[in-house]
């Protein structure tokens, strides 16, 4: 008993140095980012005249600002609107400052920036460079100007910087990530930094210094770029689980895993494969980042993305990454501590994702204790994408059996929170299918 909360003490204090003491100290991203980006959906497309409503140019952001307010998306707190790759010009000005492309961004990055954080709900400002002599795309990188390119982000008023690293290499990111965060934090204006620098590591094999990371990124690219399919968000996701002991004790607030952007209310994902998506971002405690065309995302996916229960399930103060904990008949399942924490017991969301392609729901049960949820008081369930919003009406303890129906690629994602209200179930009202 005695050695057990010694453990318990020893393991918390374990967090506490890495949340406290190592984590970047800019006072931002304390949840996880959220907002819109534009590269997955929008990629590189330049050609406005053939493409006027795909481009990549000034009003594109404005179009996503004024949807993000108007379409109810701000309000819930996606307010970063972020310009990614092709913005600039092929090259720098007379004096080396960075240019925006002057036909499809007439008005220049400063006035952009204005038009963003004038909306209502404080929405925000992003916007996208890379560590190296060049874009991922070709435009200037920001290798040998790092000091004036910083600058110049504070003077154009940017709340959130994405670096990208093409060109550039890999073996002196460990430097040149911090150098530039320290230029950042030399403007004296608070901004988000967003690192890729281990998604290049990870591809050369290379050990990533993810303390480090931690240390000097809000938030890093871990693993590829997101593509519009089942495939490659599930590929991510794997992934995700793969690595996860090295890097989900890096999470927490102000510093995040990032593996992409959502790609729900586009081509790729259905339905169901949506709501996969945004349950297993929401126990990742990844930033929330929608690449869509906001005016064409249809009101069933959008329910997806403004689900208020799985929101709050990412935005978890906490900050505790989540885990796949267990594979088992074709069923992953996925677990969060989330608050509310007391007497040492977590609450927790669990996703059961299912990889089944054998067309019927598959029922599939599991006790709590199974799951690693031993509140001897118990816990109250509550569907996070069920049609009941409220949570079950008696407790569940940690010997019972919590019987789930997932269809194939689809998900049921509960809330668990610790309850010692005592309502304790009678036999039947158990013994419904969460689907
Ligand atoms: C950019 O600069 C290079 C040389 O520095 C020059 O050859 C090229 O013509 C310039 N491009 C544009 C579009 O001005
Ligand atoms: C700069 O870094 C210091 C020390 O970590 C921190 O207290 C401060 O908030 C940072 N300022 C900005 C603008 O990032
Ligand atoms: C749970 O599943 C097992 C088989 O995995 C089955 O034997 C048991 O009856 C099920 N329990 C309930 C309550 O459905």
């Amino acid at each position: 008993m005695i050695v057990t909360t010694a453990l318990r003490w020893a393991c918390c204090l374990i967090v506490v140095v890495i949340r406290g003491l190592n984590g970047l100290d800019n006072g931002l991203a304390l949840t996880p980012p959220m907002g819109w980006l534009a590269w997955q959906r929008y990629r590189c497309i330049t050609d406005c005249e053939t493409y006027p409503d795909d481009c990549v140019n000034e009003q594109l952001f404005m179009r996503a600002a004024d949807l993000l307010v108007s379409e109810g998306y701000a309000d819930l707190g996606y307010n970063y609107v972020i310009v990614d790759d092709c913005w600039l010009a092929k090259n720098r000005s007379a004096d080396g400052k960075l240019e925006a492309d002057k036909k499809r961004f007439p008005s220049g990055i400063k006035a952009l920036s204005d038009y963003v954080s004038n909306r209502e709900y404080g929405l925000k400002f992003g916007l996208y460079e890379d560590w190296g002599t060049k874009t991922c795309a070709g435009y200037p990188g920001v290798l040998g100007h790092e000091e004036l390119d910083a600058k110049t982000f504070a003077e154009w008023d940017v709340d959130y910087v994405k670096l990208d690293g093409c060109y550039s290499n890999v073996r002196h990111m460990d430097k040149g990530y911090p150098e530039f965060g320290r230029h950042l934090n030399n403007t004296g204006r608070p901004m988000v930094y967003s690192c890729s620098w281990p998604a290049y590591q990870e591809e050369k094999g290379m050990l990533i210094d993810y303390a480090s990371m931690a240390k000097h990124c809000n938030l890093w690219r871990n693993y590829d770029d997101i593509d519009d399919s089942w495939e490659s968000m599930i590929k991510i996701a794997d992934y995700f689980a793969q690595k996860q002991e090295f890097w989900a004790q890096y999470a927490g607030p102000g510093h995040w895993n990032d593996p992409d952007m959502l790609l729900i209310g586009n081509f790729g994902l259905t339905y169901d494969q949506s709501k996969t998506q945004m349950a297993i971002w929401a126990v990742l405690a990844a930033p929330l980042l929608m690449s869509n065309k906001l005016s064409e995302v249809q009101p069933q996916f959008k329910d997806i993305l403004q689900n208020k229960e799985v929101i709050k399930v990412n935005q978890d103060n906490l900050g505790i990454q989540g885990t796949r904990v267990f594979r088992d008949k074709g069923i992953d399942i996925w677990t969060r501590k989330i608050e509310p924490f007391s007497d040492g017991y977590y609450s927790y969301a669990v996703a059961f994702v299912s990889r089944r392609v054998d067309g019927a729901p598959y029922p599939y049960n599991i006790t709590l204790e199974d799951l690693g949820l031993k509140n001897p008081n118990g816990y109250s369930i509550t569907n996070l994408y069920g049609k009941e919003k409220y949570p079950t009406p008696c407790i569940y303890k940690p010997n019972d059996p919590v019987k789930v129906r997932v269809i194939p690629s689809g998900v049921v994602f509960l809330r668990m929170n610790i309850d010692d209200s005592n309502q304790l179930c009678k036999d039947n009202s158990r013994s419904q299918f969460f689907k």
